[in-house]
C-alpha cells in the first residue's frame, strides 16, 4: 500500500518525506487555501515546490473548473507544471468525460469526491489512475467509509479494473490500518494519523526498560 500525505503544508510534506515512507501528496482547494496561497502563479509555484520535495511521487493537483472544456484546459496547464502531477477531477458528469479525455491523451487523473461504489465504477470505466473515496466524510454521515473501500476493492478485483483505490478523508491511525485491511492501494492522510502509527505504550515501556538495563553494562 502506498502512503500519500493529504496536505499542502510544505513543512509537513518535508517531515513525512524525511521519514522515508512517502509515496506522494494529495491537495485540494481547501488545503491550498489553508496555506494562504493566493493567485494562479503562486498556486502553480506551490505545486512545483511540492513535486521537487517529493521527487519521485505522484502529486495530485485539483481543477477548479466544472465544465468539460474548462476542465481540459485547466488540467493540461496543471499537468504541464511537472511530470509527476496527477490531475484531480471531481466526480461530476463533465468530470467523468474529462477523465476519459485525459486518459486517452496520456494525462493521469485522480477522480475525487467519491462516496459510492457506482461512482467508483464510473471513474474506473473512464480510466482514472486513482479513485478517491472520502471515508471520513462517509463516517460523519453515519455510513461506514471503510466498508465502501472493501466494496470497491471487491468490484475492481472481480471486474479487472486497474484504477487504484486511494482512501481519502482519513481521520485516524486506525482508519489507515482498516483501509489497508480492506484492500486500499493508497491511503492519503494528514501527518498526525501517519505519525500515530508509531505509537504503542508497550514500545515506550519496553524501550525505557532496555535503556535502563543498558546502563548496567555501559
Ligand atoms: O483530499 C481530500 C480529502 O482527503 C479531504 O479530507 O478531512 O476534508 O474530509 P477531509
Amino acid at each position: 500500500m502506498k502512503f500519500f500525505i493529504d496536505t499542502a503544508n510544505l513543512e509537513q510534506i518535508k517531515e513525512a518525506h524525511e521519514l522515508g515512507i512517502l509515496d506522494g501528496v494529495t491537495t485540494n482547494p481547501s488545503l491550498m487555501a489553508k496555506e494562504g496561497i493566493k493567485g494562479k502563479d503562486a498556486v502553480y509555484k506551490h505545486y512545483k515546490t511540492i513535486c521537487e520535495i517529493v521527487k519521485d511521487g505522484d502529486i495530485s493537483a485539483e481543477v477548479i473548473s466544472t465544465t468539460f472544456n474548462e476542465i481540459i484546459e485547466e488540467g493540461k496547464s496543471l499537468a504541464a507544471i511537472h511530470p509527476n502531477i496527477i490531475v484531480k477531477v471531481p466526480m461530476i458528469k463533465d468530470g467523468v468525460k474529462a477523465i476519459k479525455w485525459f486518459t486517452d491523451n496520456g494525462i493521469p487523473t485522480n477522480c475525487t469526491l467519491v462516496f459510492s461504489a457506482g461512482q467508483a465504477i464510473l471513474a474506473a470505466k473512464a480510466g482514472a489512475k486513482y479513485v478517491s473515496p472520502f471515508i471520513g466524510r462517509i463516517d460523519d454521515s453515519n455510513w461506514d467509509g471503510v466498508e465502501l473501500i472493501a466494496q470497491i476493492a471487491q468490484i475492481y478485483s472481480l471486474q479487472g479494473f486497474h484504477t487504484e483505490i486511494l482512501a481519502a478523508s482519513i481521520r485516524s491511525s486506525l482508519h489507515i490500518v482498516k483501509c489497508a485491511e480492506a484492500g486500499a492501494d493508497v491511503v492519503t492522510s494528514p501527518l498526525e494519523p501517519i505519525l500515530g502509527l508509531l505509537k504503542h505504550p508497550l514500545t515506550d515501556l519496553g524501550l525505557a526498560k532496555f535503556l535502563e538495563d543498558a546502563k548496567k553494562f555501559a
